[in-house]
């Protein structure tokens, strides 16, 4: 067992989670807590490169489960080397995405079979994974205009933009909507649902009670 605790951040593009995991680790940070924020993909040298092949536009046009090999590549790098010895170390550990990004993106929103990424779920990660689970729930026409105009504001070129999901169409992040939600149902222990159209400070306020709670134990 370790003694930190990991927490990931979940939901749709724009759903707030970059937002609100830098809002949570500010408060814990001056409560006297060690914090530790990381992405994914990504988290490593070699994560951030996978990262790159799989968001950028020109990345690569990958088939789902090559898609999924290298999304779980990417996360064993980063739990191995970033977040277990994080936690060993006491810190609290705030990751934006996670595998439920996996079970929802390439399951529910590319139709891949849901138990063929568990599989591979548990070849890579065995029983490891997040203490507690923040799902931002968003409907996907406001989070994706958020996400424009955040991208916007971003001065990147065409070929850096990471976009490539917020390309796809709109019954694609439906999907993904519905797949959050149904992990969320399956473990309520682990996942809380916060609606995130609310104003920037109430979800900041409920996510930091729902932690100081996991944190009291
Ligand atoms: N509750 C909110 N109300 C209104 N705007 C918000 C709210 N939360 C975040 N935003 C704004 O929406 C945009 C997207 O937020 P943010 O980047 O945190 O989302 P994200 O979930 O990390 O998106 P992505 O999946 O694209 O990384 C930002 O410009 C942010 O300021
Ligand atoms: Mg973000």
């Amino acid at each position: 067992m370790h003694r930190g605790l990991f927490i990931t951040f979940e939901g749709g593009e724009g759903s707030g989670k970059t937002t609100q995991i830098n809002r949570l680790a500010h408060t814990l940070s001056q409560t006297g807590h060690k914090v530790l924020t990381t992405r994914e993909p990504g988290g490593t040298p070699e994560g951030e490169k996978i990262r790159d092949l799989l968001v950028q536009r020109e990345g690569g046009n990958w088939t789902p489960t090559a898609e999924i090999l290298l999304l779980f590549a990417a996360r064993v790098m980063h739990v191995e080397k970033i977040i277990k010895p994080a936690l060993e170390d006491g810190k609290i550990v705030i990751c934006d995405r996670f595998t439920d990004s996996t079970l929802a993106y390439q399951g529910y929103g590319h139709n891949h079979a849901l138990d063929a990424i568990e599989n591979v779920r548990i070849l890579t990660l065995g029983d490891f994974g997040p203490d507690l689970t923040i799902i931002l729930d968003i409907d996907p026409e406001e989070g994706l205009r958020r996400s424009d105009r955040r991208l916007a504001a971003e001065q990147f070129n065409v070929k850096e933009r990471e976009d490539r999901y917020e390309q796809m169409d709109i019954e694609f992040h439906k999907r993904l909507r519905r797949g959050f939600l149904e992990i969320a149902g399956k473990e309520p222990e682990r996942c809380h649902v916060i609606p995130a159209m609310q104003d920037i400070d109430v979800v900041s306020n409920q996510i930091a009670d729902i932690v100081r709670k996991k944190i009291a134990g």
